[in-house]
């Protein structure tokens, strides 16, 4: 057993919210297990994100809550994605006002030390705006969008790619059968982590991230010199949020518009596209929730558990106000203001995209 050491921290909340993903239970037993084993922390876990807290659905959290989760998916907590600084009405009403001001009191009625948040952008930035109120809040970062400003990774994004990267190679034997052209739409919300890195391990021959708006003419051409020497079937695939040049300058409105027009899908819209440009039979598959559900991977668990027992030292530490974080390899953490209101899109001259080109993949330009 670990031997007990000193903590400024003595009681504090956790909470998981926005999209759920596999590694959210091997982070939280993390940091309950070091929170618990080596500093003797008490713990009080909300239910369902910050309505939980709003709600004051709490409960303590023991040994048992927080053993054999190590490889289940999802989030023992439950999920939502409440956001206490927006409302439906406007962002700083009196309804904002009521759930920001019932988070503060719940906090304070529990005589909690810290809120210790699992999530994305959305609650990193929630994290944040809470530490601007005077809570203690310690983030981690959990997305399968792999978007969060301030860390390399996030954790859920390994797992998502691993079921990515399986669709895809599902998908390789059937364009082959049918001599087709297989559209794979996957998620990833505004950036193009991973279908980039699916891409590349599913050997897609043509990958479209929103970082790089796609001219179909390029895409069409790629696909007929395949066909012409001798590789009659193709896999395209493509970010929930890839846009072609046209709609990457049209305006909020005019895309709103454009979408209802033309269906909501960019998968399904891309493999129409393809379609018309070249003649070839071409299917679409939106590969959806699938990318969020099942067990975590290995890499995930080693990953999910560190940053867990980080965030544990961080609260030991009493080192608030910050999001555990993978830079150049390193565990370490990043003032909560790093991630808020930002996006961590892929950069141009980012590696992968240039291990991409240099397999032969087409990534919708030249
Ligand atoms: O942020 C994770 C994510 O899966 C995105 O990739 C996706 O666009 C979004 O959540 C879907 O949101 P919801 O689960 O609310 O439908």
């Amino acid at each position: 057993m670990n031997s007990r050491r000193g903590s400024v921290t003595r009681k504090f909340g956790i909470l998981t919210s926005g999209g759920d993903c596999p590694g959210l239970n091997a982070a939280i037993r993390g940091v309950c297990r070091a929170a618990q084993g080596r500093y003797g922390m008490t713990i009080v876990g909300f239910s369902d994100g910050f309505r939980g807290i709003i709600e004051e659905n709490a409960r303590v959290l023991g040994p048992n809550d927080f053993s054999d989760i190590l490889t289940r998916g999802g989030t023992i907590l439950g999920t939502s994605r409440e956001k206490p600084f927006k409302s439906d009405v406007g962002s700083m009403d009196d309804i904002v006002g009521e759930k920001v001001g019932a988070v503060k009191a719940t906090y304070r009625k529990l005589g909690l030390d810290c809120l210790v948040v699992l999530g994305g952008n959305g609650t990193n930035t929630t994290g944040y705006r809470f530490a601007q109120e005077g809570l203690n809040v310690i983030g981690l970062p959990k997305t399968i969008d792999n978007d969060i400003v301030g860390t390399d990774q996030a954790f859920g994004f390994h797992s998502a790619l691993s079921v990515c990267s399986e669709a895809i190679d599902r998908l390789h034997t059937t364009a082959q059968s049918h001599h087709r052209v297989m559209v794979i739409e996957l998620m990833g919300r505004k950036a193009g982590w991973l279908a980039l890195y699916a891409g590349v391990a599913g050997g897609g021959d043509v990958i479209l991230i929103p970082e790089i708006p796609y001219d179909i003419k390029a895409v069409a051409r790629h696909l007929e010199a395949r066909t012409r020497s001798d590789r009659p079937f193709s896999i395209v695939v493509v970010a929930e949020g890839a846009l072609s040049i046209k709609e990457a300058e049209m305006d909020k409105r005019e895309r709103k518009k454009h979408r209802a027009e033309n269906g909501p899908s960019v998968g399904y819209r891309v493999a129409r596209e393809i379609q018309d440009e070249t003649g070839m039979e071409t299917r679409a598959t939106v590969l959806g929730y699938v990318q969020r559900g099942g067990i975590p991977s290995a890499s995930d668990r080693v990953f999910a558990t560190s940053l867990g027992t980080a965030a544990a030292d961080l609260l030991a530490r009493g080192d608030y106000g910050r999001m555990v974080a993978l830079r150049s390899g390193e565990l370490g953490s990043v003032d909560l203001s790093v991630p808020a209101g930002r996006v961590r899109y892929v950069p141009r001259d980012h590696y992968m995209i240039d291990t991409a080109l240099a397999v032969g993949a087409c990534m919708g330009i030249g």
